[in-house]
């Protein structure tokens, strides 16, 4: 039986264990808080960032939103982040990706003091990562860490293949996965555009891990007999040409009403006859992403204020 990986469920449980370590911060005095930065028109990072303000209040993180006009010059932006790194009760920052075109990305993910840098992108958080010394772990690989963990999926020995290795999610999720650690010790491969026989190195994995950003790129034909599959993947697909249709009534519904529906980088019907695990989208991976940025705020605003804080 393939047993579906309730991203949701393992999320709630982890706000849940949150809003009891930001009681404890708050005994001591500290309100934690988390800044959000948007300078795009992008309706997606829009709808992102409310979605994480929302889930602020919901554990009772303070929520601070900024919207830069997407005309204002750039010294904008590096002034109001570096009011940000000033205010003490800010303890993290998170600049919406990706921002207008003619910024430079990499300059303000430089710019986010480390300690509040709660994506875990600057850097020097990416560098102590890598030397497996990590202080704030990137949301997405850390969520699917946690996913891994809840349904006691070893990773200690097996072959995973993570297909994407982009920044944010793909060679973070890697270093975390082959690090000399209990939640690490895989053996792994890292896929990319230019793999050759793709669905020969995705067929020998453990635990495959796709995060592509292509509508089912993963099909039944690419998997192991039993393997457990994370997919990262979040596609806008137009409702009129969505691949498949699948059982999921219950949203469909809202899509039509959207006129797209949220597609994953697996084709999730057909692979569930093979997986042992596997994970849906919605539901899977993207409620964890949200989790664990709640999670580096309070582990922020402990670290800011010395206090060593109860983390789920
Ligand atoms: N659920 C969540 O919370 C969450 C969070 C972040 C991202 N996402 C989603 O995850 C997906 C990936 O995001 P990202 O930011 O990592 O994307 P990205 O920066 O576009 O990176 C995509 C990666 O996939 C590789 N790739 C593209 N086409 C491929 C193919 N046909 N075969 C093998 N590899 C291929 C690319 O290879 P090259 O390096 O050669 O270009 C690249 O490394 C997107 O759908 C995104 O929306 C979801």
């Amino acid at each position: 039986m393939t047993e579906r990986i309730d991203g949701e469920a393992v999320a709630a449980d982890i706000r849940e264990s949150l809003t009891g370590s930001i009681e404890a911060l708050r005994e001591e005095g500290v309100e934690p808080g988390l800044a959000t930065v948007l300078m795009s028109d992008d309706p997606a990072s829009e709808t992102y960032v409310s979605m994480k303000q929302r889930d602020c209040k919901e554990v009772g993180i303070d929520g601070l939103h900024v919207e830069i006009d997407t005309d204002a010059p750039p010294a904008e932006l590096y002034d109001t982040i570096e009011d940000l790194n000033n205010d003490p009760h800010v303890h993290g920052i998170l600049v919406q990706m990706p921002l207008v075109d003619g910024i430079d990305e990499r300059r303000v993910l430089r710019s986010i003091d480390p300690m509040k840098d709660v994506d875990g992108f600057h850097p020097e958080n990416v560098g102590r990562l890598v030397a497996g010394n990590d202080r704030y772990r990137p949301c997405t690989p850390h969520g699917v860490q946690k996913l891994l963990e809840a349904y006691d999926i070893e990773t200690e020995g097996a072959d995973a293949v993570v297909v994407g290795r982009s920044n944010i999610v793909g060679k973070p999720l890697a270093n975390l996965l082959f690090r000399k650690a209990d939640d690490g010790n895989a053996t792994v491969t890292v896929c990319h555009s230019r793999t050759e026989a793709l669905a020969e190195k995705t067929r020998t994995a453990d635990i495959l891990v796709a995060a592509a950003g292509i509508p089912e790129l993963i099909d039944a034909g690419m998997v192991a007999e039993g393997a457990t599959v994370i997919d990262v993947g979040v596609n806008r697909v137009d409702v009129p040409n969505r691949r498949s249709e699948d059982s999921r009534a219950e949203s469909a519904e809202a899509d039509t009403e959207r006129g797209y529906e949220l597609v994953g980088d697996v084709a999730y019907e057909d692979v569930s006859e093979i997986a042992g695990a596997i994970t849906p989208v919605p539901g899977g991976v993207g409620p964890m992403t949200r989790a664990m940025l709640l999670y580096n705020t309070v582990k922020a605003a402990g670290l800011q204020n010395d206090i060593d804080v109860t983390l789920p």
